[in-house]
């Protein structure tokens, strides 16, 4: 039983499914990053909003003095009325509309990422009617694969992502004639949950060469982003609740060779939210079937897709019972065999009405639930608020 990490006695008086956040986590996973960027003024972190959007958790990031990167005009909005200035917001994303370009252009945000010739002059255009400059850097496909699913790599050249690494002087060169465009920087994202250092390793090699290629054209870059992508040890979720961010950083600082004056970004998304966060469901039915046992319990593949999307691995705990030791498959009440959160889960002995929590679930869970078979979003709730959800 997990009953320290876990408040069980107010857990229990709260409707389940709802995903329960722990805010001493998050800020110590935080104040981690800061620390270990405080030796590198150049360096500067942009929270990935698409990994959790909840406005409170926006906020905590906001106030330990993250910037964020954003991927729709709705993330842009999130993260304003969380309060990240405007200036800190990145924007990727290879079909910005223009009603989102707009909206980054009037709030004056830091930079947009572009992922196309054909964008860059929209984005060009639709400055030049406003009367603003658009901060712009080019996101370019590496060709770097990523020890990682295949649904979340994104450095391949067979990717929707990114400029190929052919194109990209001439798009700085043509960036350079179009009206109310500032190139700022080149932008780069390979994927995702990446734990193997290597990877990132062979990115700043690549970075390394484009920047040699670059200079012998004199064409002078401010910043290099490098994206997302630090992975979390969805096994161990208690032995390692904080990622090895001094192991990140470090492996960029000592294999990306920076120009004077360059500014580093990072987009991490999954690494800063992962582990404050629990899926909290309770089991509905213990069902015999020929050859296993079921727990049904009351989340669903609607309150966390990553199983069923991407067979992601999460650890499964009752947290109210001690009771020897049994296998179950773990699966949600939704019309669909992929609802499976796991199979030949060793638990304790489970029955109706006990409290499950399906651990890590902070990064890509709430923020990515729908309403399949008309259900009902999850809420979140806080560690530090939980007296006024339960009085
Ligand atoms: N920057 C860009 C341009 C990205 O596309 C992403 C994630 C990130 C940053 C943040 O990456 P992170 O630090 O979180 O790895 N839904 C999937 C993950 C999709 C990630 C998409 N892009 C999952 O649940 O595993």
């Amino acid at each position: 039983m997990m009953a320290e990490r876990f408040p069980i006695d107010k857990l229990q008086l709260i409707e389940t499914p709802f995903y329960y956040y722990d805010t001493e986590l998050l800020r110590e996973t935080l104040d981690t990053i800061k620390a270990e960027i405080r030796n590198y003024p150049g360096y500067e972190v942009h929270y990935a909003v698409k990994a959790n959007a909840n406005p409170r958790i926006l906020k905590i990031i906001r106030e330990a003095g993250l910037g964020a990167d954003c991927v729709s005009g709705g993330e842009i909005k999130a993260a304003i009325q969380a309060g990240f200035p405007a200036g800190s917001v990145v924007y990727a994303g290879v079909g910005k509309s223009d009603w989102e370009i707009n909206l980054g252009l009037d709030l004056g945000i830091g930079c947009f990422n572009v992922e196309s010739l054909p964008e860059l002059e929209i984005i060009s255009a639709l400055a030049k009617g406003r009367g603003t400059t658009a901060n712009v850097a080019f996101r370019i496909n590496p060709n770097i694969g990523a020890h990682t699913h295949p649904n979340i790599t994104t450095g391949y050249a067979e990717n929707k992502f990114g400029i190929p690494m052919r194109d990209m002087e001439s798009m700085i060169l043509h960036a350079a004639e179009l009206p109310n465009i500032n190139f700022v920087g080149l932008h780069f994202h390979i994927g995702s949950q990446i734990l193997d250092m290597d990877d990132f390793i062979a990115l700043c090699n690549r970075i390394n060469e484009l920047q040699d290629q670059l200079e012998l054209h004199h064409i002078a870059v401010g910043s290099i982003n490098v994206g997302g992508g630090l992975g979390v040890d969805y096994h161990h979720p208690d032995q390692m609740p904080i990622a090895d961010f001094r192991k990140y950083f470090r492996t960029f600082t000592k294999f990306l060779k920076l120009r004077p004056g360059q500014t580093l970004h990072f987009e991490l998304g999954r690494s800063v939210v992962a582990q404050c966060g629990s899926l909290i469901t309770r089991v509905l039915y213990v069902k015999q079937g020929d050859f296993k046992k079921f727990l049904i319990v009351d989340a669903g593949m609607s309150d966390l897709i990553r199983p069923a999307l991407y067979q992601a691995y999460h650890k499964i705990e009752n947290i109210t019972s001690d009771k020897p030791v049994e296998t179950y498959d773990v699966v949600g009440p939704i019309c669909e065999s992929s609802d499976t959160f796991g199979k030949a889960i060793d638990l304790p002995g489970s029955a109706r009405g006990d409290l499950m929590a399906i651990r890590s679930a902070g990064a890509y869970g709430e923020i990515m639930a729908s309403g399949y078979n008309c259900r009902s979003l999850p809420k979140g709730y806080f560690s530090d608020e939980l007296e006024e959800y339960v009085d």
